[in-house]
């Protein structure tokens, strides 16, 4: 597919600007080509990049012999504001993308978005702690602009830019304004179709993350202040009464020094950090550590970090260049040593996104001066990516995979294991960032801690569970919710009447997550990380060509499961399946796709449909995964002639996948034959077994 011609040295010399080369277009990968315009700035994402492009999974794409965009096809003027980009839009075109959008439509058309990088986010201005500049079209290309800056999208809002004298170009355009830049490089991506737009856009940054297989497990996050032994009581009781959990995050109350960070442990609180990380280790934990970036005076890499330091401050603590290769040395050394070393397994990377404009506001202002020549604009967007990259490196270089949390990101984060959150939003907007980051190559992670009522609690704790990283952060709460919803109460020690029976369905509702790991594993380990797929995705990922399928509060989990969340306050909602036939997920019932239906909020489960033709691998639910699990697995085919499921098989532990010691797990199953198990690869242990099979129809 090509868009249509127009001309882009009209326009460049009429405004006497620069203008990109119509030759100047080349091609860096299958399907992916770069246009540069004008002169790029040097601080880009691109230019800090750690993952080469996985040109394995993009050969592997349908080939793409033209560019679905040419450089005749886009015009470009750098002016005293910055640079200015124009692209063809079609009529009946719809945009998607920008990253992590909560809040406004998802569908970007005929809206403009300046991707700034805020952690409140109160309209659909762009705003958002994970912006993305890419974006993908109904029409099957895509768009990355290669820019740190807060550039502005005009997804067809205005006219595209006249020449004075001549008949103006008709039709709305993409308008691009990226500011200060006296240039900027452009990739295009091809299709052919929407989703292979993003999945190019996810290889080109490196391919999806490979988190552990711990890591699609369960974690819970302990009141902030609380003492060693009051989350060692948690973490027995949560053993005892079978609650699925394989992670425990400590809050800030860790640290000596918490806003700013000290890094060092608390001893009031964690006399005895090792032994405490061992008896959490014991128990079959994985511990997560809370902290944000900014580094307090008191901090053991302080000095060492004062020459690598913005000029300004936050929270009276320094901020780190991390661009700059010497200062995450310092930073990732003494976090190695002194937390990886003993024990820690992951962190939670708070705040790296900005505040300012709420009543305390936070964060260094958009003119910091920093010592690799960025500005404060250009850090706040680049802070999320490098500080996941490293931390993410201290694990890698230990062979030793990691699933973490991290409140900002941006462009080419995809292979960072680490699940953007915030505990600022209602149902809605979280099951809304489900389906916009997956666009960016990005993973949200709705989250819960106290809710309005039990119901909430439930329909809450259901999108925790399908969802990227199952979280409960109880980080104000000190008993879990199941046992008191409202804040006060549960820190007071007063539970629900009932709340045994609220922390039952909470168990059943987090057994379905276990359940689904070695299908979401495979999700990860084969769709995302080789095949650039997103695990979780809006449904108009999967059905671009249906216009219906364009909501937002549903989302696929895998390539097998669309799920819709049910929200408490709602009597009943709409789900529009797209064409096909669907199953229910826990009643096996079989419903045409093509149409909406109603489904009542009386139902105790989260509505969740399998797609016919799927076999679903469903495990029986361990608490928590460890290196020995075996997953017995019951397999589902849906329907007839079912596609093949491949499971991958391997250590879920390290990166020793990477060097060929892992096995997949082929299931099949037809009528004639009947069930049949394959296991092909090095990989010497087996972690999956087939205890029975069902075939629905
Ligand atoms: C917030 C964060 C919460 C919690 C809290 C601790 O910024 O979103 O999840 O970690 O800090 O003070």
């Amino acid at each position: 597919m090509r868009l249509m011609a127009t001309t882009l040295l009209m326009w460049a010399c009429a405004a006497g600007a620069l203008a990109a080369d119509p030759a100047a277009m080349t091609a860096v990968a299958p399907g992916i080509w770069r246009v540069t315009l004008g002169t790029p700035e040097s601080a880009v994402p691109t230019s800090l990049r750690e993952f080469e492009p996985r040109g394995d999974g993009l050969s592997a794409l349908p080939a793409a012999e033209a560019a679905p965009i040419t450089a005749g096809d886009i015009r470009f003027k750098a002016t005293p504001r910055g640079s200015v980009i124009s692209l063809p839009m079609e009529k009946g075109e719809d945009i998607f993308g920008f990253g992590l959008q909560l809040t406004g439509s998802a569908k970007q058309t005929g809206m403009k978005r300046t991707i700034r990088v805020n952690s409140d986010p109160r309209m659909a201005t762009g705003d958002s702690h994970a912006p993305v500049p890419f974006y993908v079209s109904t029409r099957g290309y895509g768009v990355y602009v290669d820019t740190a800056r807060y550039a502005t999208f005009y997804a067809g809002t205005h006219e595209a830019p006249r020449h004075p004298g001549q008949p103006g170009p008709t039709g709305k355009n993409m308008l691009i304004e990226v500011p200060a830049a006296q240039g900027v490089d452009l990739y295009v991506f091809a299709g052919p179709s929407l989703q292979q737009a993003v999945q190019r856009y996810v290889l080109f940054s490196g391919g999806g993350c490979m988190p552990p297989l711990w890591g699609m497990g369960v974690l819970y996050r302990a009141k902030g202040d609380s003492t060693a032994e009051e989350v060692l009581a948690l973490a027995r009781e949560f053993r005892a009464r079978r609650i699925p959990c394989d992670a425990i995050g400590l809050e800030p109350g860790w640290h000596t020094h918490a806003y700013s960070c000290s890094y060092a442990w608390n001893k009031k609180h964690f006399p005895d950090p090792d032994g405490f990380i061992a008896a959490l280790t014991a128990l079959g934990y994985r511990v997560n550590l809370w902290e944000h970036v900014f580094v307090h005076p008191s901090a053991p890499i302080h000095e060492a970090l004062l020459p690598y330091a913005g000029d300004r401050g936050v929270w009276g603590g320094l901020v780190p260049d991390l661009t700059v290769p010497e200062a995450r040395a310092i930073f990732a050394g003494y976090h190695d040593s002194a937390l990886v070393a003993k024990g820690i397994d992951a962190f939670k990377l708070d705040e790296c996104d900005n505040s300012d404009y709420n009543g305390t506001p936070w964060s260094f202002p958009e003119h910091t001066a920093f010592p690799s020549g960025k500005d404060g604009e250009q850090m706040h967007s680049l802070i999320g990516v490098q500080y996941q990259r490293t931390l993410y490196d201290i694990f890698r270089h230990r062979n030793q995979r990691t699933m973490g949390q991290v409140r900002s990101s941006q462009a080419l984060a995809a292979p960072y294991p680490f699940a953007l959150y915030s505990d600022l939003y209602d149902h809605r907007e979280y099951v809304r960032g489900v389906v916009t980051a997956g666009f960016g190559g990005l993973l949200w992670s709705p989250e819960v801690s106290d809710a309005a009522s039990v119901e909430d609690l439930i329909r809450r704790i259901q999108t925790v569970a399908f969802s990227p990283y199952a979280c409960v952060d109880a980080w104000y709460i000190k008993n879990p919710p199941w046992k008191q919803i409202e804040t006060e109460k549960n820190n007071r020690g007063e539970f629900l009447p009932e709340w045994e029976q609220v922390e039952a369905r909470c168990r059943n509702v987090l057994e379905a997550r276990m359940r689904l790991v070695p299908y979401l594993y495979a999700a990860f380990m084969i769709g995302y990380r080789n095949e650039g797929l997103p695990p979780f995705r809006g449904l108009m990922a999967d059905y671009p060509g249906d216009p219906a399928a364009f909501v937002y509060d549903e989302y696929m989990m895998g390539d097998a499961l669309l799920v819709a969340p049910l929200f408490a306050r709602e009597a009943s909602r709409k789900i529009y399946l797209p064409k096909g036939t669907w199953f229910d997920f826990w009643t096996r019932e079989k419903i045409a796709g093509g149409q909406s239906i109603e489904v009542p909020a009386s139902r105790e489960t989260i509505p969740v449909y399998v797609k016919e033709g799927c076999i679903l691998p469903l495990a029986e639910p361990a608490d928590h995964i460890t290196p020995e699990t075996i997953f017995k697995i019951t397999a589902v085919a849906f329907g007839k002639n079912c596609a093949p499921r491949v499971l991958f098989e391997d250590d879920g532990e390290t990166f020793d996948a990477e060097k060929g010691r892992f096995n997949r797990v082929t299931l099949q199953y037809t009528a004639e034959n009947g069930p049949k198990m394959e296991r092909q690869g090095d990989f010497p242990a087996v972690r999956y077994e087939i205890s029975g099979w069902e075939h629905v129809e």
